[in-house]
């Protein structure tokens, strides 16, 4: 009894001086609610030229984000930014590469009436909704008569975007004791660790939980658009952007926020580079790669 108290408490302390935490195995979620937020998040006719849905720049054959450099919305016009992905979106303390969205309900104004993603008025949506005999009953079901309002639109598809979480990475399953990593993952992981990566990189989702610079050693050579100074204009600010997350990181090409790396072993060299002021041999990036290779999954509640 002793030991397996000792045990337990051993566990829970190796557990806790952990940097990296797992994703719990599922969240709180309203079903009905979700259930509605995943149709429209699949609907392309809720956009100005029918065309475009939240899952053709956040698709879930491609780890939840695109796979272009700069995402391309309603007639064929392209946007700023490389797409992020939704997958364990919930997680992050703030949305958008800026973080000008506090929460996922917040953050769905931007692509809605964004004229570059899915370019609709407030009230050409609510006209689309109205029209269709599906929403019709799938609003009044959930929220009675009147139900279509544009805050239930936005609160069913932050529902859906709730379910789309992934638990179970190979990567998690060691930090609970149910998976042994390979030798070269895990030297990749105490050289993630060692470097310096897992300083802007960790928590649940290896980021998404603060600001910080690209370039901190070395200038970024690439791109400045909608950083932090965007909003707040103060000159410390440029090139300041929400630590992406690392999870699936495999699935997501292209990388950065301007989407302006192709692969994840060069995504991994320039962040040492800008960041970390080192040139990384190799078998290094080899190293780290095969670690971040541990973080892909499924989603766990995709129905
Ligand atoms: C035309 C492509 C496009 C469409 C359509 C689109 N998005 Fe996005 N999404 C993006 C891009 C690009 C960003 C990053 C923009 C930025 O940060 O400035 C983004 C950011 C996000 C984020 C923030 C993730 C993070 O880590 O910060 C979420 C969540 C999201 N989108 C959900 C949605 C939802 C829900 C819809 C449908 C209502 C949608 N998107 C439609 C391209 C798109
Ligand atoms: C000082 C904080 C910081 C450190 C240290 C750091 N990163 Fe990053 N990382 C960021 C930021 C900020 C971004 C977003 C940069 C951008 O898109 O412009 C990022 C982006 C990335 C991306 C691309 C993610 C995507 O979806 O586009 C990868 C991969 C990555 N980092 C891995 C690493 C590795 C590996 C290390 C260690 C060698 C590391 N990072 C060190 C802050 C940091």
């Amino acid at each position: 009894m002793k030991q397996t108290i000792f045990l337990f408490f051993t566990a829970i302390v190796l557990f806790a001086s952990e940097p990296i935490r797992p994703i719990p195995a599922s969240i709180p979620y309203d079903r009905a609610k979700a259930a509605l937020g995943k149709a429209l998040f699949f609907d392309a006719t809720l956009s100005k030229d029918g065309k475009v849905s939240c899952a053709t720049c956040h698709k879930m054959e491609h780890g939840g984000a695109d796979d272009k450099p700069v995402s391309i919305g309603v007639f064929g016009k392209k946007g700023r930014m490389n797409s992020p992905t939704v997958f364990n979106a919930v997680f992050n303390f703030r949305q958008f590469w800026n973080g000008r969205a506090k929460d996922l309900i917040e953050q769905i104004d931007g692509p809605v009436h964004n004229p570059v993603e899915m370019g609709l008025t407030t009230q050409e949506l609510l006209d689309k909704l109205t029209k269709n005999a599906y929403y019709r009953g799938a609003f009044a079901k959930i929220y009675g008569k009147g139900g279509i309002t544009y805050a239930h639109f936005k609160e069913a598809i932050a529902e859906f975007e709730k379910t789309l979480i992934t638990p179970g990475s190979k990567f998690d399953r060691f930090l609970q004791g149910k998976a042994k990593l390979t030798p070269l993952e895990e030297k990749g992981y105490e050289l993630f660790k060692a470097l310096g990566c897992v300083t802007c990189h960790n928590g649940v989702n290896l980021g998404g939980n603060s600001f910080q610079k690209i370039g901190t050693i070395i200038p970024y050579a690439g791109n400045e658009l909608d950083d932090r100074y965007a909003i707040t204009h103060n000159p410390e600010d440029r090139y300041v952007y929400k630590v992406p997350t690392l999870r699936n990181i495999t699935l997501t090409a292209p990388y950065f926020h301007d989407g302006s790396v192709p692969t994840l072993k060069e995504a991994i060299k320039k962040m040492a580079y800008y960041n970390l002021g080192t040139i990384l041999k190799p078998e290094t990036i080899d190293a780290i790669a095969a670690f971040l290779q541990t973080l892909t999954a499924k989603v766990a509640n995709h129905e």
